[in-house]
């Protein structure tokens, strides 16, 4: 039987005419558990934290996953299983961190908009660092910490200004974005910090975007926060870790990001050069580690060929994989089954009410009504920002590690879609 593996996949393959990940037949999946389907692969998963773990071999570094990428119960335990900490940016995301049995220290907490109670759920739970994103919140946490009688652990989020070169809606270390304390404040409110009660500081952060492919960024947001570690620590505020976010592309369909390992190999180069590389290092890696693990399966429902287009109509749509109509988003699209026939264009939609509900313009493929097809890089940023729009329920997940395969979240029926309404039809 011939293996044909797919570029830039290597946990898929076609093993004759049919699609694998890892050792489970896609195909099979589906009659279990129907279409739209999310899959992951445990493997892969690993094996992109293996690449963060190989650059970073002989440091310090608290590898914290950025779990808004995907938070499925499932997921959080594999990379809690491996030593992983957790980067989050709600009081939920701290609730399933623990609910998979995740460690409180390990965590993290971003996001401009944390609240009270937020706080004081996460200082009760004694998670390891809150990264503060304004001089406002760094006031609110410690009135809350003190209220505890407690000190908050905390690193300033520095917004660095450097350009990532990628979607503007997914690059948040520019001036003029809602995200982090600006660099020219960075020292004067380390400086406050360090006055509050409530308040421990305990180090530094950034993040500069998401899907960057480029090693240039990192590298000037690198010089840019050692600047600023020397001159926080020159007044007297010393800083035990540096946080460099996460951000690191995957490859789509023809990009190029580096490796992780090479990432971090020409970053310790740099934080060496200047004495840092022995320091306690973080990183909030999200897409990197999850992104090309995953799948989402979908069956052809119609053929609609046109004048100006011919469209192919998936039972997948927006609600499930928003990346596309939100940031034209390309994801590779593969049939589970290929077919002996000369493919054509297609552009390939979703069943929504919406001209936006669209997965792939122009797809060269040879399809027929029934067919099953595979989203490919759909294990980041797609069941995390899923809906319910048009009353549609968020598919199914299954986890795939090696030749077994494991539900980990159930397809969400009608009855789950409507439990929280009350009829106007019942007093
Ligand atoms: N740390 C912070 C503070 C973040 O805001 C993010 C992502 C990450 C870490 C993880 O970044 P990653 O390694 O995954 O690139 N929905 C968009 C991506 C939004 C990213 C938001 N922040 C997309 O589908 O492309």
């Amino acid at each position: 039987m011939t293996v044909q593996n797919l570029p830039g996949q290597p946990h898929l393959a076609y093993r004759g005419n049919e699609l694998f990940l890892e050792d489970v037949r896609l195909s099979d999946l589906v009659k279990t558990h129907g279409t739209p389907l999310f899959v992951y692969s445990k493997e892969s998963m690993l094996a992109a934290l293996a690449a963060y773990q190989r650059g970073f071999a002989g440091r310090q570094v608290q590898i914290c996953y950025a779990m808004k990428a995907n938070p499925a119960l499932g997921v959080i335990q594999v990379f809690a299983a491996a030593g992983c900490g957790f980067d989050i940016v709600s009081g939920g995301d701290m609730d399933r961190v623990l609910a998979a049995g995740g460690q409180a220290h390990k965590i993290i907490f971003s996001g401009v908009g944390k609240t009270r109670a937020e706080m004081r759920r996460a200082l009760e739970a004694g998670i390891g660092c809150f990264n503060v994103e304004s001089e406002a919140e760094l006031e609110v946490l410690s009135e809350v910490a003190l209220s505890m009688a407690m000190r908050a652990p905390v690193s300033l989020r520095v917004n660095p200004n450097v350009d990532p070169k990628t979607h503007p809606y997914i690059s948040t270390g520019l001036k003029g974005s809602k995200f982090g304390v600006a660099h020219d404040r960075v020292l004067q409110t380390y400086q406050r910090a360090a006055t509050l009660a409530g308040i421990n500081v305990v180090g530094i952060d950034c993040h500069i975007g998401s899907q960057i492919t480029d090693i240039a960024p990192y590298l000037d947001a690198a010089d840019r926060m050692l600047d600023l570690v020397e001159a926080i620590e020159a007044a007297g505020i010393p800083l035990q870790h540096i946080d460099f976010g996460g951000g690191l592309g995957i490859n789509y369909n023809d990009d190029t990001p580096p490796a992780a390992d090479e990432l971090w190999q020409k970053l310790l180069i740099k934080l060496d050069a200047r004495g840092f590389g022995q320091r306690q290092l973080m990183i909030e890696p999200g897409r990197s580690l999850v992104g090309n693990a995953g799948v989402c399966l979908s069956q052809v429902l119609y053929l609609k060929p046109g004048e100006q287009k011919n469209f192919c109509i998936l039972d997948a749509a927006m609600n499930d994989l928003p990346r596309p109509a939100m940031y034209q988003a390309f994801h590779q699209i593969v049939p589970l089954t290929p077919r002996d026939a000369t493919p054509q264009t297609w552009d390939v939609v979703g069943p929504i009410c919406e001209s936006g509900d669209w997965l792939g313009h122009d797809r060269a493929l040879a399809v027929q009504a029934g067919d099953l097809l595979a989203v490919l890089s759909a294990g980041a940023y797609c069941m995390s920002m899923a809906s319910n729009y048009n009353s549609r329920g968020r598919a199914p997940e299954v986890l795939v590690d090696g030749t077994q395969a494991r539900l980990i979240r159930q397809r969400e029926t009608m009855a789950d879609q409507m439990r929280q309404e009350l009829s106007l039809l019942t007093p």
